[in-house]
């Protein structure tokens, strides 16, 4: 891994649990959390592809409060202004998972160049790591805001590739969404997949170069020169 000089990490379900929005939802909906959670997730990825491809970007804020609203019309359930504006907020203090700030800090003092790459607006990114006291581990926090297209779009990936100014191939991309993963291995960088759930990768034509079960588990990328898959 001499080769790798700077690491480009996903946000929302790689560095923070988005799931995090459980209690805040049973507060507001008690029992049923877990599942507007759930498909609050998959809606609001929904949207941003959907966009992506109508060419009809709004921010990922946007498109996480437009998903929040169909999730409660599809549960039959009674969203009022002040409820919709809490659990949007919410969504800027998702906790990071136990094992990221130690993993970023052992990262940095490994000389690694760090930066976020997400589909979040610059106010949502910059709000969830600095709630998180994590604003200080990151060289570039980079919102897809400016090319106004989604991750897993090339131009999206470019945005770290020009942060950073080295070449992809030394540059390791970091994500738990498979998805994402796949869109990253296609541009051309080096991937490492944290698969935390044991779920099953994508099919779409890629494989990750990595795959890890916690972010820790990623230092060991590092200890000796050639990397294990
Ligand atoms: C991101 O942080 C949406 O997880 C995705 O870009």
């Amino acid at each position: 891994m001499d080769h790798i000089k700077a690491i480009a990490f996903d946000l929302y379900g790689t560095l923070f649990d988005v799931h995090s929005v459980v209690a805040c939802c049973d507060e507001q909906f008690p029992g049923r959390g877990r599942e507007i959670s759930t498909i609050w997730r998959q809606k609001q990825l929904e949207y941003t592809w959907l966009r992506s491809l109508m060419n009809r970007y709004v921010t990922f804020e946007q498109a996480t409060e437009d998903a929040l609203r169909f999730t409660c019309r599809h549960l039959r359930l009674d969203l009022d202004s002040e409820a919709c504006k809490t659990l949007c907020e919410a969504y800027l203090r998702l906790q990071p998972f136990p094992e990221v700030p130690e993993t970023l800090r052992e990262l940095r003092r490994r000389g690694l160049k760090l930066a976020m790459l997400s589909n979040g607006s610059p106010h949502s990114i910059g709000a969830v790591v600095g709630n998180a006291g994590l604003r200080g581990e990151f060289d570039y926090l980079l919102s897809v805001d400016p090319v106004r297209v989604y991750k897993p779009d090339d131009r999206a990936y470019l945005l770290a590739e020009k942060a950073f100014g080295v070449g992809r191939s030394s540059i390791l991309f970091v994500s738990s969404n498979a998805w994402d993963a796949t869109g990253a291995r296609y541009f051309g960088f080096p991937t490492c997949w944290i698969n935390r759930s044991g779920s099953v990768f994508e099919e779409m034509g890629q494989t990750p170069d990595w795959q890890r079960g916690g972010l820790d588990e990623m230092l060991s990328l590092f200890d000796s020169g050639a990397a294990g898959r």
